[in-house]
């Protein structure tokens, strides 16, 4: 990421050497580089589902394709979210972490939709019968966790959060995500049902982004 922001600064910055907009981009790349590719990268897997709606490419059964694709996008988004710190530690670009919270934000947005979808779409708002779902079908159940996680992670993810209840809470607090990660995964493998390798893939990799911090805990704790 930082090559490409420093190759696109400098390209605008040998253009317009001193306009303003040049000066803000060679002050904080992350801010107006790093941070717009972030959306856009994130908002592909909705633009690409907006691109096969009327083309006809969401298959024979288009609930379950788009319903699909958002829970897909949402864990694979909220491991990416998972990933920031591990990606610290390894390479110490410590202003890799100003991207966490909008990725983060993201993971939570297409988890939401994946949810609407399920609720308007799919059951049309028959919440007697969605109910029923949740406490009947356990992958529901645990999506259920998930989505709380995310819900009080993403309504506490502002400045203001962290004064009113205080940094050290906020970060006690925040350790939800571990439980998003958890309920996503689990949810996937309960899904699908039987052994299958993807649902597997996912929760492997979790499992390592888990251990890495883990890892980098144990040797603050003993070797630091
Ligand atoms: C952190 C929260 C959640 C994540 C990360 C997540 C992610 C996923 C994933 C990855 C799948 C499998 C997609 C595939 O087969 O490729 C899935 C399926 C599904 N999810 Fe979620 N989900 C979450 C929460 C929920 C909640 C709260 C509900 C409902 C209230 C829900 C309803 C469903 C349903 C009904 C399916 C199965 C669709 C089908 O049978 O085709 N999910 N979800």
């Amino acid at each position: 990421m930082s090559v490409v922001t420093t190759a696109v600064t400098d390209a605008v910055v040998a253009g317009k050497k001193n306009s303003p907009l040049a000066q803000r981009i060679k002050r904080d790349p992350i801010a107006w580089i790093g941070k717009p590719l972030v959306w856009a990268v994130c908002l592909a897997p909705l633009a690409w589902l907006a691109w096969l709606a009327p083309t006809g490419g969401l298959g024979a059964n288009p609930i379950e394709f788009i319903n699909r694709h958002l829970g897909d996008w949402g864990l694979r988004i909220l491991l990416v979210s998972l990933a920031v710190t591990p990606l610290r530690i390894v390479t110490g670009w410590k202003q890799a972490v100003r991207f966490r919270r909008l990725i983060g934000l993201f993971a939570f947005f297409y988890v939401v939709l994946h949810v609407t979808n399920y609720v308007v779409v799919d059951h049309f708002f028959n919440w007697r019968e969605i109910f029923q779902d949740i406490i009947k079908r356990w992958y529901i159940t645990v999506g259920m966790v998930g989505l709380l996680s995310l819900t009080s992670l993403a309504i506490t993810s502002t400045k203001g959060w962290i004064k009113r209840i205080g940094g050290r809470n906020w970060n006690r607090l925040h350790k939800l995500v571990y439980v998003a990660g958890v309920a996503g995964c689990i949810h996937f493998i309960m899904m699908r049902k039987g052994f299958q390798i993807e649902p597997l893939v996912y929760a492997g990799i979790f499992a390592l982004l888990m251990s890495a911090r883990l890892i980098e805990f144990l040797r603050r704790r003993f070797f630091a």
